[in-house]
């Protein structure tokens, strides 16, 4: 039986030169936790050619979201960029993946660390209600080159404070912290340095990030996964060593390509 299940895509949006969004259609068999992959892609020469991709629309909806980066000699994203509406896209039956709510263990604030396309799971997560009712404060933190790779920033800044079922939640609980390193901005620094110097706690309102308190997803290139996950040992937090054990942070890297 095949792994895989063809849905057709009913949206494509670029938000710039190297970012897009693919939204299909979703099969009602389709199961998966909010953070969690599926393996997407199509077919070349015939043969499906498929990368990892976080899933960035919540589990209770009746599609399917992708935010992807263009990589310009990447094998799938080369391809991808170019999809348009109405064309098949090859999703894996069966997703998965670290970065779940499951694997934390309780706490009262819970950080959202994202370089790039990394942001993806943190969009399925921003919109879980068991997030709200398990943290008091929820921090993400985006961290990009320039001003225009703040994708979804307008969701954050104005869909969902003013959302139906979340907005009073999200007021409550919820800070958006875009930050650029290439660009003037609001927010300036790499994520590690502002974690490093403590500028992120003094500009969130919270403490240093501790064990008590604290509970992180990583989700970022495999240089800044690694760099944060140092950092965070530093401050005395555990990460989950596999699917399925419960700990102080989980990492899941960006995938590209
Ligand atoms: P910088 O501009 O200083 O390289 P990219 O587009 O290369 O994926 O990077 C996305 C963002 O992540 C950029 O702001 C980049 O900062 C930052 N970044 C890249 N590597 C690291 C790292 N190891 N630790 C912290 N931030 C990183």
């Amino acid at each position: 039986m095949s792994k895989l299940r063809t849905e057709t895509v009913t949206d494509v949006h670029h938000w710039n030169d190297s970012l897009f969004t693919i939204k299909t259609t979703r099969d009602d068999g389709l199961r998966f936790r909010n953070g969690e992959f599926a393996m997407i892609g199509i077919l070349v020469d015939g043969r499906p050619l498929l990368r990892a991709y976080s899933i960035a629309s919540p589990n209770y909806e009746d599609h399917l979201e992708f935010f992807s980066i263009k990589v310009q000699d990447g094998p799938l994203t080369s391809r991808l960029q170019h999809i348009k509406v109405g064309d098949e896209l090859l999703v894996s039956k069966k997703p998965t993946g670290t970065l779940v709510l499951d694997d934390l263990l309780p706490g009262k604030n819970l950080y959202m660390l994202a370089t790039g396309t990394g942001l993806a799971p943190f969009l399925a997560l921003s919109r879980d209600p068991e997030v709200y009712e398990r943290f008091d404060k929820i921090v993400l933190v985006h961290g990009v080159r320039n001003v225009e790779d703040l994708a979804y920033r307008e969701m954050f800044e104005n869909e969902l404070p003013n959302d139906e079922i979340f907005g009073d939640w999200y007021k409550e609980k919820f800070v958006y912290y875009p930050t650029t390193t290439r660009e003037e901005f609001r927010n300036m620094g790499r994520i590690t340095d502002l974690m490093e110097s403590g500028k992120l706690f003094e500009d969130v309102g919270l403490p240093q990030m501790n064990k008590d308190d604290d509970r992180v997803m990583i989700c970022g290139s495999m240089p800044f996964n690694a760099d944060v996950s140092r950092i965070l040992d530093g401050f005395g937090l555990t990460v989950s060593p596999r699917m399925g054990v419960q700990a102080d942070y989980v990492i899941e890297r960006a995938f590209v390509g």
